[in-house]
Order: C-alpha cells, then sequence, then structure tokens
C-alpha cells in the first residue's frame, strides 16, 4: 500500500489518530535516500547520517543508505568532445554509479552528507555527483523530466573543528541541487543546508534528525 501525506489536511485530532493508526499498522509513507561519502566510519559524517536515519524513520519513513566509500565509481571520463552517451540520461562507465542513480529515482527525497575536504565536498561525493549531474542537468533530459528534480533534499557538510569552508562546501551543494532541478530558483523544492562542525554537533545531530522527521511528514 503506497499512502503519501504530502498535501494532506486534517484536523489537529484526527491527524493524531491518524498517526497513531498507522504507527500500530507500521505503513511506510515515503522513502528517503540518506548518501554519505566519508571515508571514517565512525565520523561526524556517519553520525549526521544515523541522525537522519533516526529522523527519517521517526516518522514512519524507509532511509536508504548509501555509503559512496563503500562503492566503486570512477570518475567521469568527459567522452567525446565533453558530452558522451550522458546526454541520454546514462553512463558508459561499468561500476556501482548506475544503480545507485536507478536507486535515486525510486525514492521520494534525499539527504546528502559530506565531510568538509578543503573547504569543498569529499572526493568520492565530487566524483558521484559529477556523474549524475551530467546524467540528470543536460538540456535533453531536463525536457523529458530526470529522476531527481522537484524532490525535497537536504544538504549536510561535516567540518572540523575549526569549520572553514562549511559555507563555501554548503555552496557547490546549492549549486548542484540548482543544476540538478533546471536551476529554477523559484520553483525549487523543499530543501535545507546545514553546516555541523565538531563544536555544534551537540545540538546541530538533532536538527539533522528533525529536519528529516519533517521531511517524512511531507511539511
Ligand atoms: C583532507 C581533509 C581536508 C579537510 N579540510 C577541512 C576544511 O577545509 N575545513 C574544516 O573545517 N575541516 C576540514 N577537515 C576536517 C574534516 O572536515 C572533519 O574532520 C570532519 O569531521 C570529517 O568528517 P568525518 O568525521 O566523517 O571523517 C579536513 C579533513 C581532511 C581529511
Amino acid at each position: 500500500m503506497k499512502v503519501k501525506i504530502r498535501n494532506f489536511e486534517m484536523d489537529y485530532k484526527n491527524r493524531a489518530y491518524f498517526l497513531i493508526i498507522i504507527k500500530i499498522l507500521g505503513v511506510i509513507f515515503m522513502k528517503i535516500m540518506v548518501i554519505t561519502s566519508s571515508p571514517n566510519k565512525e565520523g561526524l559524517t556517519e553520525s549526521c547520517g544515523k541522525a537522519a536515519e533516526k529522523g527519517i524513520e521517526k516518522g514512519n519513513g524507509e532511509a536508504i543508505m548509501v555509503r559512496l566509500n563503500d562503492l566503486n565509481i570512477l570518475p567521469c571520463e568527459a567522452c567525446d568532445q565533453g558530452w558522451g552517451i550522458c546526454l541520454e540520461g546514462t553512463c558508459k562507465l561499468e561500476d556501482d554509479f548506475k544503480k545507485v542513480y536507478e536507486a535515486m529515482g525510486e525514492v521520494d527525497g534525499y539527504v546528502v552528507v559530506t565531510p568538509v575536504y578543503f573547504q569543498d565536498m569529499s572526493e568520492s561525493a565530487k566524483t558521484f555527483f559529477d556523474r549524475l549531474r551530467r546524467c540528470e542537468a543536460n538540456k535533453f533530459i531536463r525536457e523529458k523530466g530526470n529522476k531527481i528534480q522537484n524532490k525535497p533534499f537536504i544538504c549536510v557538510a561535516a567540518a572540523g573543528g575549526s569549520g572553514h569552508g562549511t559555507i563555501s562546501c554548503l555552496t557547490n551543494m546549492e549549486r548542484l541541487f540548482l543544476h540538478l532541478n533546471k536551476m529554477d530558483y523559484t520553483n525549487m523544492p523543499k530543501f535545507d543546508y546545514i553546516g555541523i562542525t565538531q563544536n555544534n554537533k551537540s545540538y546541530m545531530l538533532d536538527a539533522i534528525e528533525a529536519g528529516a522527521l519533517k521531511m517524512v511528514n511531507g511539511e
């Protein structure tokens, strides 16, 4: 059974009963993909991913967890004169990219977490999203309707104690998601950009959990 609560209006009391019933029945509303991109299995990036997973599950959503560093994803070869079959929404490279890309089409929203490296996203994030952007953000695919546009997302940049470069990392993530959404500032889906550091994680992990919960509740 697939039920969506986006745009689903109810008065407060009925909504409370409704939520209790669906909790008991275990109905899953939304599937959200949580993509993390750190080599560190015990670090801040993973904690952010787990906070998002907790929020998603609290809201009876299903969290699809993807650790890019566990996958084999090759760098883009910029085929021919600059464009290859990415113009048709696919890639010639045979690796784990396609299975993640396909799965992205099946979910209702995304949480993307990267460690801040050199004031930017991590290498595994850049490698994956470089290829995704080519398949999704070219004019032919945009006209047909791509897999990712119009879905809510949360971008998280997880930095060291100083936090220097958190903002520039989030700026690059913003540019990426704008490309994935037709550069259409006015009709962007709901989103958030969260910067977290070793110094503020005691309260920012709660913010990530709350943001993910809000996303699955369609709020
Ligand atoms: C190669 C490299 C570059 C980094 N560059 C930055 C940086 O520009 N700004 C910053 O605040 N932290 C920087 N850091 C620190 C990481 O962002 C921080 O340790 C973060 O917690 C890493 O995520 P993790 O805990 O998942 O490993 C860097 C770390 C590495 C390994």
